[in-house]
C-alpha cells in the first residue's frame, strides 16, 4: 500500500484527491493537512491538521500530494525536500527560477518530485498538439477560461503550452503592424524565454467554467484552433494516481506529466 498525505485536503481539488485514494484499493490516506475545518475526519484514524511541518513529523507517509496555493506552494516544497519526502506538486503558480531550483533540489538529493500544472490527459495531449503545430505557423495565441476562484493568472498549463510551443518555434509574431491598445491590457500578457517566444496569453475568469484552454494559431488565409474543456475536477484524477504510482518507484524529476504517459 502506498500511504498518501493530501495537502490543501478541504480544496476542490484536495477533497477530489480524498475520495480518490480512498476509493484505491493500492492506495492508504494517512495524513490531511488544510488551513480550514481542522478535526474534520476525512477517514478512519485520519482527521485535518493545520500545521504541515509537524503532521509530516509525526506521520509515515510515502508521497504528499499538494494542491493547496501559489501563495504557500514555494514555503511547502521546501519543507518535502527538508524533510526528504516525494511530492506530487497540481498547485499552480511556480515561477519558472524557482521550478529550476526545486529540480536542483531534487537531483542533489536524489528524492523525486513531480510538478504537473496539469493531470488531465486531454489537456496533455492539448499541449502536446500544441507543441507540434507551433513548428508550422507564424502566430499563436493562448486563451485560457477557469472559475472566478483562481489566484494565479496566467495558469500554469498555458505558461506550460507556451513552454512546450518554444520549443518547436521562438520566433512567433505577436502582432503584424504597429499596434496601439488603448485599452492596457487588451493584447494580453506576452510570454518569452530570454527574449525569444513572444505568445500572447488572454486570462478569462469567471464563474460557469472549471478550466479550458484554446490555442489558436493563425498564418496567411488560415487559423487553427486547439480546445481543451474540463466539465469537472475528475478529468485529473487518473493523472494525479499515475503520478502518485510513477513516483512511488522513481527518484526523479519531473516537470509535466506528459514526461511520465
Ligand atoms: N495540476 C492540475 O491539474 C490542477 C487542476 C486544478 C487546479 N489546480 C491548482 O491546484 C491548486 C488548488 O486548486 P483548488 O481549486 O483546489 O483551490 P481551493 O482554494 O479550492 O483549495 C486550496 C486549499 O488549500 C488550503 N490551503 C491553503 N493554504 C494552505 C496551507 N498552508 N496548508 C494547507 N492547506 C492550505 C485551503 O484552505 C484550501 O482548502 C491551485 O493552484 C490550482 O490552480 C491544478
Amino acid at each position: 500500500m502506498i500511504k498518501v498525505g493530501i495537502i490543501g485536503a478541504n480544496g476542490k481539488m484536495g477533497a477530489q484527491v480524498v475520495k480518490t485514494v480512498l476509493d484505491d484499493n493500492e492506495m492508504e490516506l494517512v495524513l490531511a493537512v488544510d488551513k480550514t475545518d481542522v478535526g474534520k475526519i476525512v477517514a478512519k484514524n485520519v482527521v485535518i491538521e493545520d500545521d504541515l511541518s509537524s503532521a509530516l513529523d509525526k506521520t509515515d507517509v510515502d508521497i504528499v500530494v499538494d494542491f493547496t496555493t501559489p501563495k504557500v506552494i514555494e514555503q511547502n516544497i521546501k519543507i518535502y525536500q527538508e524533510k526528504n519526502i516525494k511530492a506530487v506538486i497540481g498547485t499552480t503558480g511556480l515561477k519558472k527560477e524557482t521550478i529550476d531550483e526545486i529540480e536542483k533540489k531534487s537531483k542533489e538529493k536524489n528524492l523525486g518530485i513531480i510538478i504537473a500544472p496539469n493531470f488531465s490527459l486531454g489537456a496533455v495531449l492539448m499541449m502536446k498538439f500544441s507543441q507540434m503545430a507551433a513548428k508550422y505557423f507564424s502566430n499563436a495565441e493562448i486563451i485560457e477560461f477557469h472559475h472566478n476562484q483562481k489566484h494565479d493568472a496566467p495558469s500554469g498549463t498555458a505558461i506550460k503550452t507556451a513552454q512546450m510551443m518554444i520549443k518547436n518555434n521562438d520566433n512567433f509574431k505577436s502582432g503584424n503592424c504597429d499596434e496601439v491598445e488603448t485599452i492596457a491590457g487588451s493584447r494580453g500578457g506576452n510570454y518569452q524565454e530570454n527574449g525569444l517566444g513572444n505568445i500572447q496569453i488572454h486570462s478569462l475568469r469567471m464563474p460557469g467554467f472549471v478550466a479550458s484552454q484554446e490555442v489558436i494559431f493563425g498564418s496567411d488565409g488560415q487559423t487553427l484552433k486547439i480546445r481543451h474543456d474540463s466539465i469537472n475536477r475528475e478529468c485529473y484524477m487518473s493523472g494525479v494516481k499515475l503520478a502518485i504510482n510513477y513516483l512511488y518507484k522513481n527518484n526523479t524529476f519531473v516537470y509535466g506529466l506528459e514526461n511520465i504517459l
